[in-house]
């Protein structure tokens, strides 16, 4: 990895994990947030989707857990995030079908990698076509295994590497809020929000990283290593 590599993770695991609610989703454009005027106007006025990613959204719509898709204006913000500290690799923990990765993948220079993990094979062929078609299928590194192998590789590989880099920045995102809010206030059997509580609870505390939650999509909160 080169000295200034620039990294950016992205959590949407935890989404799935913790089930589809039918209402009360946090402002997601292709949910019933598409009722809500102010996100309405922020879509109207700030999305900028690549041609590519407006079919891949489109047909991600016809899947039955379609509500698992990051929402349109949460990925432009990542891709942005990415523009920002100038990324060249970001891990993509639960792909589903791609848009995130296809986005940030966008974003990216040539050289750029998205290593983008995923376990449902329906899911990964859903996307490939759609990173083949915008060109950028050679910068998307699709592994077809649980996550956990594959961080711990690419953890493996970064970490004896450290010595040799000058400056890094890494930026962690996850999802902070559940698709329908239960992580306010979890129900003592609800071990995904306890978890993802406990999650958001212990990075609040984290004084090795900077910290922001924020309310976009399923909530998105950045940690960004000090
Ligand atoms: C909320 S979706 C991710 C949405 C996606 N980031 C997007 O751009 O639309 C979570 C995905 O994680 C996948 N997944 C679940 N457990 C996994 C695991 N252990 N390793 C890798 N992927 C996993 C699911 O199959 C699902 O496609």
């Amino acid at each position: 990895m080169a000295a200034d590599v620039k990294m950016l993770f992205c959590v949407g695991l935890i989404v799935v994990l913790t089930g589809v609610g039918k209402s009360a989703l946090i402002g997601k454009t292709h949910g019933s947030g598409g009722e809500d005027l102010v996100l309405q106007y922020v879509v109207n006025n700030s999305l900028r989707e690549h041609p590519v990613l407006t079919k891949l959204r489109l047909r991600t719509l016809q899947d039955q857990w379609s509500i698992m898709m990051v929402s349109s204006d949460q990925a432009q913000f990542m891709a942005n995030l990415i523009r920002l500290i100038n990324a060249t690799k970001a891990i993509e923990i639960g792909m589903y079908t791609g848009y995130n990765a296809l986005s940030m993948a966008l974003a990216m220079p040539e050289n750029g990698r998205v290593v983008a993990c995923e376990i449902q094979d329906s899911y990964i062929n859903i996307a490939k076509p759609f990173f083949k078609e915008a060109g950028v299928q050679n910068k998307i590194d699709i592994q077809h295994q649980t996550a956990m192998k594959t961080l711990s590789k690419c953890l493996c590989i970064s970490h004896s590497r450290r010595t040799h880099t000058k400056r890094r920045r890494t930026v962690v995102t996850t999802s902070c809020l559940d698709c329908d809010g239960k992580v306010v206030n979890p129900a003592p059997s609800d071990q995904t929000s306890q978890s993802l509580d406990a999650l958001n609870k212990k990075l609040h505390k984290d004084q090795r990283i900077d910290l922001s939650m924020l309310t976009v999509g399923d909530g998105l909160t950045l940690a960004i290593k000090r």
